[in-house]
């Protein structure tokens, strides 16, 4: 898919405030610091569209990016950052589960894994709780970049794995760099897929 243009729309902290119409969109969770903003810059070829920082919790609202014309990328806050201390974790928490609840506009979650790290509690969990919610996901393995030779596909084994545990059958999956764009062509075309289904 080629991105013909890409415009930020409106942040916000409410879900009923995100924009009306039925434009399907795609959004981006995961650990504070795991790399959804600087995802959405390689996935979209624009830079600063979404705003990145090598502090975690950079981003606090639900961000709407307009794509195309036609669907959406959401650039949600990170869950999981310790400093914001137990108020703010909360809040966080509170933006991203009505965001995800209530969102009838949100046709797939990207949840994003940091491919450095062995399987976490906090990430199993999230997507426990999808499950449970009946949230349609995905999974996209990050910073592929980082990892040298068998370590990345040992990593990415070691996880699926671990939900085999949890799962019959295993979510669609994906391995990311935003420092060299590896997965970009896999990741478009699979929203572009989706979009085409929508259409029929
Ligand atoms: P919050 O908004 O704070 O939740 O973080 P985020 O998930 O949006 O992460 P962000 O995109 O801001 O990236 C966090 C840090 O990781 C930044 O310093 C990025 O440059 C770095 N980073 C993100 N993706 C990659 C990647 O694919 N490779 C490498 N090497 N670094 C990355
Ligand atoms: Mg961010």
């Amino acid at each position: 898919m080629n991105i013909t243009s890409a415009e930020f729309v409106i942040s916000n902290t409410d879900v009923k405030k995100c924009p009306a119409g039925n434009f399907p969109e795609y959004a981006f969770i995961g650990r504070s610091n795991v790399g959804k903003s600087s995802l959405i810059n390689m996935l979209t070829g624009r830079k600063g569209l979404a705003m990145t920082s090598a502090t975690p919790g950079k981003t606090m609202l639900i961000n709407h990016f307009l794509i195309n014309k036609n669907w959406y990328i959401v650039d949600l806050p990170g869950y999981g950052y310790a400093k914001r201390g137990q108020k703010g974790q909360e809040q966080i928490q509170k933006i991203i589960s009505s965001y995800i609840l209530q969102r009838e506009q949100m046709t797939n979650l990207f949840v994003l894994i940091d491919s450095r790290h062995e399987p976490q509690s906090i990430d199993l969990e999230f997507i426990e709780w999808l499950g449970e919610n009946g949230i349609p996901f995905s999974l996209i393995f990050t910073k592929a970049d980082k990892l040298k030779g068998g370590k990345l596909g040992a990593n990415i084994k070691l996880y699926l794995n671990r939900l085999k545990e949890q799962w019959e059958e295993l979510p669609p999956y994906f391995i990311t760099s935003s420092e060299d764009k590896t997965g970009r062509e896999e990741v478009l075309n699979y929203i572009e897929g989706i979009n085409k289904e929508l259409q029929k």
